[in-house]
């Protein structure tokens, strides 16, 4: 298995294809496997890689305390590990809290942003309490505890049951020491949204417009914010837009991707 030490924990991605460098970075509670279909659908002419963060799917967990920017680090040294200079940045929900920090970190390594059903905005004092509890209860109980807590609002009501099983399998494949510490990493992350203002590489916002955790129009006031930023909402979608409406994520995507192959 291919595998990069970093603070001393081995982490794992998955890559495919040739060509300018994209880099895929996954929601929460799942992990890069749910990029499967992006990479098959890129690599004709893109080398996509889906990074497992830290704590998920083969990826160890970091030494305590997690954070966002850990986690961004560690998305960094892979990006040096495999000699990639600047990666276009496909971030969802969490992975765009991850984008957000690598962007912060390295502005000049992300040539191009995809936020999808993210948000710049922090927790709210109740969700970080809310946060402790689920960790918690994750650690008593294990992953299957965000199953019935969370997979009913990471998909649409109207997704199929072989959808259901899929996003199910990938959560309780994670452990539960990985999702904990992602949980408080979550709660203690940043507020970037004085700095969408300046963020100056090119921007696709990305929302299902069943998405009830980043609602739509969230993601678009976001996109406005952002200079030049081009906002889609994905048709019949919720919170894991990728995996309910691949065709029309896969299509917004290498059409952004397309026009800017140039410069990536
Ligand atoms: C995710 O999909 O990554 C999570 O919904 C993010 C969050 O809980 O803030």
């Amino acid at each position: 298995m291919k595998s990069l030490s970093f603070d001393g924990a081995k982490l794992h991605w998955t890559e495919r294809g040739e060509g300018p460098a994209v880099l895929f970075l996954h929601a929460f509670p799942l992990s890069g496997a749910m990029w499967s279909k992006q990479l098959g659908a890129l690599k004709d002419a893109y080398r996509a890689v889906a990074f497992d963060a830290p704590g998920f799917g083969k990826s160890a967990a970091l030494p305590a305390p997690a954070s966002m920017k850990r986690y961004a680090e560690a998305a960094l040294a892979l990006l040096d590990h495999l000699s990639i200079e600047r990666a276009a940045v496909v971030g969802l929900s969490m992975g765009g809290y991850i984008a957000f920090e690598m962007h912060a970190l390295a502005p000049g390594r992300v040539g191009a942003l995809v936020l999808a059903d993210t948000r710049a905005t922090p927790d709210s004092p109740e969700a970080r309490k809310a946060r402790e509890a689920t960790a918690h209860a994750v650690e008593d109980d294990g992953p299957q505890v965000l199953v019935e807590r969370m997979l009913p609002n990471l998909l649409s009501p109207a997704a199929p049951p072989a959808l259901r099983r899929e996003a199910e399998k990938l959560i309780t494949e994670n452990a539960a020491e990985g999702l904990a510490a992602a949980l408080r990493a979550m709660a203690t992350r940043r507020d970037f949204s004085a700095a969408l203002g300046s963020i100056a590489c090119p921007t696709l916002v990305l929302a299902g417009d069943h998405d009830t955790l980043t609602p739509p129009a969230e993601a678009q006031a976001m996109a406005k914010a952002i200079p030049g930023a081009r906002f889609e909402p994905l048709p019949g979608a919720g919170h894991l837009s990728n995996l309910e409406s691949p065709k029309a994520f896969d299509a917004a995507l290498r059409g952004f991707l397309d026009a800017r192959r140039a410069g990536l």
